[in-house]
């Protein structure tokens, strides 16, 4: 799938957002190393730091699924007017970064801007146990 391709596969998965608190549906999805597909969309809670993100869900479906290695993530929040609203929270770059992921697409709702970054620029000497890492 190109990058146009995954953000509409994104901004379908927000569709199934649970957001009655914030309003503000987020989807994604996953593209792991054997090719797989996974997604996922913000499931949020009466407690608030109960929520899960978009980035989240769509990552931990694919590693309860077996995934070890993700290539490439697309997130898309479609109650978002302008990309620079969209962007990943830093939780979600960390989980990025447990499963390598390596591009990053951002993109806000239905005629935005869509950007690409890898997750070397999103999250620079980040944590791991990994000495190889980066
Ligand atoms: N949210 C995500 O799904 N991903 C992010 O990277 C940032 C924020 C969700 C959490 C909450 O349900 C809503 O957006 C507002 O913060």
């Amino acid at each position: 799938m190109n990058r146009e391709e995954l953000v509409a596969v994104a901004r379908d998965a927000a569709k199934n957002a649970y957001s009655p608190y914030s309003r503000f549906r987020v989807g994604a999805v996953v593209v792991a190393e054997d090719g797989r597909v996974y997604t996922g969309a913000n499931i949020e809670n009466a407690a608030f730091p109960s929520s899960n993100c978009g980035e989240a869900t769509a990552i931990h479906t694919a590693a309860a699924d077996g995934v070890r290695k993700i290539d490439t993530l697309a997130v898309a929040c479609i109650d978002a007017t302008d990309v620079r609203g969209a962007y990943p929270c830093g939780r979600c770059r960390q989980i990025m970064a447990e499963f390598r992921v390596d591009d990053v697409i951002v993109a806000g709702g239905e005629g935005s801007e869509i950007r690409e970054h890898t997750l070397d620029e999103l999250l620079p000497h980040r944590f791991t146990f990994r000495s190889d890492a980066h």
